[in-house]
């Protein structure tokens, strides 16, 4: 516990299984992951260190301003000098911002194991010049009395990105995948409560951060699984540590991938400037509601503007999408058309009903509808309607939910 007035981090550095140790930082002040994404949950660096049989080796670290912090928690199990190789299984600053001070604390001694990809990435990111051992993907390597698989992951956040298996142990170290935001209250998944609290931030950083890249993760699931590694804990560089049920996580990883369902959500987004457009998304909340339906309601109006993050991190497991925007400048009202852009970019394809509204001339439906179509979505409907909606605009939105809903 830290006392009021403790601006340092919170560091946690606890032996998982002997010699193998989580070092963990809890990052308080990020308000914008990747310096995109709303997270108030904020986030955890994980970075794991193992000590046996004379050798010492530290997988990933923390961002650049936590570097200090690590060596520091390093330190108060092995020397830094002693570290006999440090592995890079992804370059993003998140993760790799410390290496430089790291190398330097150790003298560069320690090999720098990593992707061949990683090398340049590394040189240009910090300017040093490490030793560095290159591996080839299910290379194995010795090191602390242990045989580690180096694993090819491409996408999974970068193309360079690697896993680590520890073959005697079991363990896998994951990097990015498998994480998710938040700073859960324990290291491990100990209880049913603890994983229900921390499910929701999976799924927003999974739609955020990989969701571009999903179909990804189910390659490299189904490459995990040919390999027929056997896992006890999976160690990811994000949030909690999967012990007591390791399978959870990948399975709900492949699920966020494959857009699946948490069964009747309907998201509902309206972008209104003088609230004729929310009048008509109300309507259309109503009528989920009343088929049934649970809603996952945000509005763009000039009280309220929702974070993307949250909103697409809706979207990955809802049934159906709603989207309802005015039209703006002989297009769609700009937090809408962006909104569409992340969708179509980060979702699997959903079944889509679109609401348009206009003073003068339409366009919103067109336009959206276009963008939705060319990336996979299936437009169900689309209502466009001047002004405020009148009551033959409300039985066509009525009805064109009921529509979305047996279509999905
Ligand atoms: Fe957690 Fe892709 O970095």
């Amino acid at each position: 516990m830290k006392a009021v007035g403790d601006t340092s981090p919170r560091i946690i550095s606890r032996e998982i299984e002997s010699g193998f140790y989580l070092l963990r930082v809890d990052d308080e002040k990020v308000n914008y992951f990747e310096a995109i994404w709303s997270i108030p949950e904020r986030i955890t660096y994980n970075a794991y260190l193992l000590v046996e049989d004379g050798g010492a080796v530290l997988f990933d670290g923390w961002k650049t301003v936590y570097a200090d912090d690590l060596i520091e928690a390093i330190r108060g199990i092995v020397s830094p000098r002693d570290l006999t190789h440090v592995i890079v299984h992804h370059v993003e600053p998140d993760h790799s911002g410390s290496l430089p001070k790291v190398l330097e604390a150790n003298g560069f001694r320690a090999e720098v194991v990593t992707n061949p990809m990683s090398k340049p990435m590394i040189e240009s990111f910090y300017k040093i010049c490490p030793k560095f051992r290159l591996v080839k993907d299910c290379e194995e390597i010795s090191a602390a009395g242990e045989k580690i698989k180096l694993i090819n992951t491409p996408w999974l956040h970068w193309p360079e990105t690697m896993m680590s298996y520890l073959t005697n142990r079991r363990i896998l170290v994951p990097c990015d995948a498998f994480g998710g935001y938040s700073i859960p209250r324990t290291i491990l998944d100990e209880d049913d409560e603890v994983v229900r609290e921390y499910l929701p931030s999976v799924r927003k950083y999974v739609a955020t951060v990989i969701g571009f890249y999903r179909q990804y993760i189910i390659r490299n699931i189904e490459k995990l699984q040919n390999l027929q590694l056997d896992i006890e804990i999976i160690a990811p560089a994000h949030g909690l540590i999967w012990k007591r049920n390791p399978r959870l996580i990948l399975d709900y990883y492949r699920s966020l991938a494959e857009g699946r369902p948490d069964g009747n959500k309907i998201l509902v987004v309206s972008g209104s400037m003088y609230g004729l457009m929310e009048k008509a998304a109300r309507i259309a909340v109503e009528e989920v509601e009343r088929l049934g339906g649970r809603t996952a309601f945000y509005q763009f109006n000039d009280l309220e503007q929702p974070p993307f993050s949250e909103i697409i991190g809706n979207a990955i497991d809802s049934r159906a999408i709603i989207l309802a925007a005015p039209t703006y400048e002989a297009g769609v009202y700009p937090p809408i058309d962006h909104l569409a852009d992340l969708i179509t970019k980060k979702i699997p394809p959903k079944p889509v009903l679109i609401l348009g509204s206009y003073g003068w001339a339409g366009i919103v439906a067109k336009k959206l509808s276009e963008k939705l179509t060319g990336a996979g979505f299936k437009v169900v409907e689309m209502i466009e309607f001047r002004g405020s909606p009148s009551e033959e605009d409300v039985r066509r939105i009525r009805e064109g939910v009921r529509r979305l809903l047996e279509s999905s």
